[in-house]
């Protein structure tokens, strides 16, 4: 949409500009005058805009801005935790306020002290920004659990939500919008599986054939994340929206060539490269597929990140995450090393959890991986291993972890 991506250009410019001259000089009335002007052709044809600034890529509404791909002020945005800027043209925004927005945006930018009266302006007028879904309730359906299914855990296969999944990617893959029902209704049946005996459980698929790790990974990963949140105490919609994310984290890996995805040895620069794009890549096909989901986006985008700033994609100013991404992320790493990769043998539980002790503070938000271990040191009994055979990870040997994994399990 042309007026959006004017709107932009016109705020990029009038960011310079804040950036050199003092309220009231001309040349910054100008600029401001000037996109005040573009905001309003931009309500002319929508009424609500919500831009999106995620890493090279800025989606307006659901749609991607192609004339703004790889815009540099998209990286420099999202890396100041703006990744979410929109505007409401029901509510009047001043002059006064955009100057105030630019001058709060400028301020991050620079790590001046920002002023704290605009982010609490932000929620009186017609401006908000901040991290992707920040303060956004999840507004999934809520619906009564299925009753009929009080049996053991372990009647259950998860071979049908093993199906569903498979066929989401392959959905995606094929350039289709993301069948968020479909998402919901293996969520609402995993939480099913986990209260299946009224005793809490968490079924883990076990990994037959590496082409199936992001089925099984994606699973595991949203039962151990619901796992979590309710440790936490977590309301059963907030576990579910959790479960979500946990499920579509590592959505962008269907666009992922499978040679790079089963590779059995180091990847090279460019292989990293496409590897890590899947967190971009997914959050992006969260945004384009479903407004309502920012949840999910922000915990594909953030999943990678460490609480010191290191992981992927990179920030120019560290930033604290999500808490549903720190939540995820170290379900992920969890399940990650506890499975058997083309190149490296899976990890014992035992080895797994130290891991996670070892990087609470640094790789992981202290908190949640100290929660993490105490929850897998009360539920060890309550792991119900599905699809288990005679060579359970327990009894593999463990070499040392390769580059591959160090920080970076996927
Ligand atoms: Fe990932
Ligand atoms: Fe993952």
């Amino acid at each position: 949409m042309a007026e959006g991506v004017e709107f932009l250009q016109a705020l990029a410019q009038a960011l310079a500009v804040v950036a050199l001259y003092p309220p009231g000089h001309t040349t910054r009335l100008r600029a401001l005058d000037s996109t005040y002007q573009k905001l309003l052709d931009l309500f002319a044809v929508n009424k609500r805009p919500v831009f999106s600034f995620l890493g090279d890529e800025v989606v307006l509404g659901n749609r991607p801005l192609r004339e703004l791909r790889n815009w540099e002020w998209s990286n420099r945005l999202a890396g100041i935790g703006i990744q979410r800027l929109e505007f409401d043209s029901t509510i009047p925004i001043s002059l006064e306020e955009l100057d105030a927005l630019l001058d709060h945006i400028v301020a991050r930018l620079t790590l001046r002290p920002t002023d704290s009266s605009v982010a609490r302006q932000e929620r009186v007028t017609g401006i908000r920004f901040g991290a992707v879904g920040i303060g956004d309730e999840v507004a999934l359906e809520e619906k009564p659990e299925k009753e009929e299914t009080a049996t053991a855990t372990s009647a259950f296969s998860l071979e049908e939500e093993a199906e569903a999944v498979v066929w989401v990617h392959d959905v995606l893959r094929d350039g289709g919008e993301l069948p968020l029902m479909e998402a919901e209704a293996v969520v609402r049946s995993l939480t099913v599986a986990m209260h299946g005996d009224q005793q809490m459980m968490l079924p883990l698929l076990q990994l037959r054939q590496f082409d199936e790790y992001t089925t099984t990974h994606s699973l595991n990963v949203s039962v151990l994340s619901m796992g979590l949140a309710e440790w936490l105490g977590l309301g059963g919609r907030d576990v579910r929206a959790v479960g979500v994310a946990g499920l579509l984290h590592d959505l962008g890996k269907v666009t992922i060539p499978k040679e790079i995805l089963n590779k059995p040895g180091k990847f090279d620069d460019r292989e990293r490269e496409i590897m890590n794009s899947h967190a971009v890549e997914g959050a992006r096909m969260i945004l384009t597929s479903d407004q309502q989901l920012d949840l999910a986006a922000t915990v594909a985008y953030e999943h990678h990140i460490m609480i010191d700033g290191g992981g992927y994609p990179s920030m120019r100013y560290p930033r604290d995450c999500h808490f549903a991404s720190k939540l995820v992320h170290v379900c992920d790493v969890y399940d990650a090393l506890r499975t058997k990769r083309p190149y490296r043998d899976s990890w014992p539980a035992k080895k797994v959890l130290a891991y996670i002790g070892q990087k609470a503070g640094s790789e992981f938000d202290g908190a949640l991986a100290h929660s993490f271990m105490a929850m897998m040191g009360q539920w060890e009994p309550r792991l119900s291993t599905l699809h288990g055979d005679e060579t359970s990870p327990a009894t593999q040997q463990s070499p040392a972890p390769t580059e591959q994994d160090f920080g970076l399990p996927e």
